[in-house]
């Protein structure tokens, strides 16, 4: 593995596998930090089997080409993010959809991510601009009502609930109010009224304030509105969204390493 295959702007970089592409290089930390966990795509929050996931490379390419095709599109709308504020073109949100887990939902919405931060990153230096330090956010829906359910629990000691309460919050505000934002496998059933509130109040502020957003789900976005427990929500979604359904068979646990 060259140090290349390390960097998701390589494909866009003019001195990729030149001498100067290591992990000195400026551009590469800011992308990822000196470790290769840092940086702004390691401020994303990104599960680390994802950390170097691109539209390009993404193992749900061939078997999606159709979505990805699309997606080739959609990513263009991204420079928006620098557009007119007196005259603002909106970015629209994507639900990634499949009732069967392993299609590829997870690994794509990854892939826009970085793409996100790539086009904020190249776009804000090109503009003379600073490029913030978390552009994007990934929030796992699932380990988010894991450490809900850790502080919610009766009895439970305080040097636990803590850490799990302190992340929980930080999460949220994070999820809130960055610029794109993936919420992955919002489709949860039976969460806790506390839970639902806080994943509604996330939807609703980043709906409201126009912020572009990457649902995953095995729900139908037809279908939402049962697991919500109400239908305003729902509705809100479906505004500026796309909807795609991931085809295919479980690739989970058929990973090479
Ligand atoms: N169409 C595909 N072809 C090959 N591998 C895939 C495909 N879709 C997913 N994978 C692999 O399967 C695993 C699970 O994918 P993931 O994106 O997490 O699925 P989902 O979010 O739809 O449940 C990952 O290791 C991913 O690389
Ligand atoms: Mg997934």
């Amino acid at each position: 593995m060259s140090h290349a295959d390390k960097c998701v702007l390589a494909r866009l970089c003019t001195l990729r596998e030149g001498p100067k592409c290591s992990t000195l290089c400026g551009s590469y930390i800011a992308m990822h930090g000196h470790n290769g966990e840092g940086g702004r795509i390691g401020n994303g929050n990104l599960p680390a089997a994802y950390l170097l996931v691109t539209l390009d490379n993404s193992p749900a390419r061939t078997e999606q080409s159709e979505i990805y095709g699309s997606l080739s599109v959609y990513v263009r709308t991204f420079t928006r993010q620098f557009g007119d504020e007196t005259k603002p073109e909106p970015i629209k949100s994507l639900y990634l959809y499949s009732r069967t887990p392993g299609t590829g939902k997870t690994t794509t919405a990854a892939a826009l991510l970085s793409e996100w931060i790539t086009v904020h990153y190249v776009g804000s230096l090109r503009r003379g601009q600073q490029p913030v330090e978390r552009p994007a956010y990934f929030l796992d829906i699932n380990g988010w009502q894991t450490d809900y359910n850790e502080f919610n629990r009766p009895r439970v000691p305080e040097h636990i609930a803590e850490p799990a309460a302190a992340r929980y919050y930080a999460a949220r505000q994070r999820a809130m109010t960055v610029p794109f934002a993936v919420l992955d496998d919002i489709g949860v059933r039976e969460p806790t009224e506390g839970f639902r509130a806080d994943l509604h109040s996330v939807i609703n502020a980043r709906v409201t304030a126009g912020l572009p957003t990457v649902y995953t789900s095995n729900v139908p976005l037809d279908e939402l509105h049962t697991v919500f427990g109400e239908r305003r929500l729902a509705d809100r979604i479906r505004d500026l969204c796309m909807e795609f359904t991931f085809k295919g068979e479980s690739h989970r646990g058929m990973r090479k390493v």
